[in-house]
């Protein structure tokens, strides 16, 4: 049994506080009932909650999709400057990492999670997960250019896998990879004498990044999101 207000606060992107506001407001019903106490103890594995008309799933894990800004470091932990768990109320942030690294300049969609077995599936480099950025960089990408990034090049560590451009002007464009090496598409457009400029990752895994999220913004994933992730994990 837990607390109403817990219970919304786990399933969204409210604070227990604004959850607590939300059932003082009336916009929470368990059991088909509005509830009015936060403090009201309901069975987590039972009850059926919903918040502004739309159900809650509980769930074991939190998965969220975070809007990156520039300047958060993906890690838990950072002597150096604030992390992306910095973006979250201290209470959401026990257990949750960053599913994934973006460079500290780089922005968009990182998911965070506490769901360590879903996550290291996604990241292996045998499920091939695609990865899909906007990208700006310093000098006109030729044809010749998008040809040999999507056949692979040499990054150093290795040659990339195929992977697909479309370029939507002469320096800009989306690049969707499977991999995830260090500065992989920054690497990339160097051995193409060229420099990535901006870097915004759009979609992971099937799941795109929520145009409504302010950089710095955060919410919980949507089942139908989540399913599309388990489903991406197991295959
Ligand atoms: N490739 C990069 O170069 N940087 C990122 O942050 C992600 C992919």
């Amino acid at each position: 049994m837990i607390r109403v207000d817990k219970y919304v606060s786990d399933c969204t992107a409210l604070s227990r506080r604004q959850a607590g506001e939300a059932i003082r407001q009336r916009r929470v019903t368990v059991n088909g009932a509005f509830e009015g106490s936060p403090d009201r103890k309901i069975d987590e594995a039972t009850a059926e909650v919903t918040l502004d008309g739309a159900p809650l799933v509980y769930a074991r894990f939190h998965w969220y999709m975070l809007n990156k800004p520039e300047g958060h470091v993906s890690s838990t932990d950072d002597p150096s400057g604030p992390t992306v768990l910095d973006l979250l109320p201290p209470e959401k942030r026990a257990g949750l990492f960053p599913c994934g690294r973006l460079d500290k300049n780089t922005t968009g969609l990182l998911l965070l999670t506490d769901d360590g077995k879903t996550a290291h599936g996604l990241l292996s480099p045998k499920k091939h997960v695609e990865k899909e950025y906007f990208f700006t960089v310093a000098r006109p990408v030729t044809r010749e250019d998008a040809e040999a990034l999507e056949r692979g090049v040499d990054i150093g560590v290795c040659v990339t896998k195929p992977c697909r451009v479309v370029l939507l002007s002469d320096t800009s464009g989306t690049i969707t990879i499977t991999e995830g090496k260090y500065h992989q598409i920054k690497e990339m457009f160097k051995n193409r004498m060229n420099k990535v400029t901006s870097l915004k990752r759009i979609s992971f895994g099937g799941v795109k990044l929520d145009g409504t999220l302010p950089e710095g913004g955060y919410r919980a994933l949507t089942g139908e999101e989540l399913s599309v992730l388990t489903r991406r994990q197991e295959q």
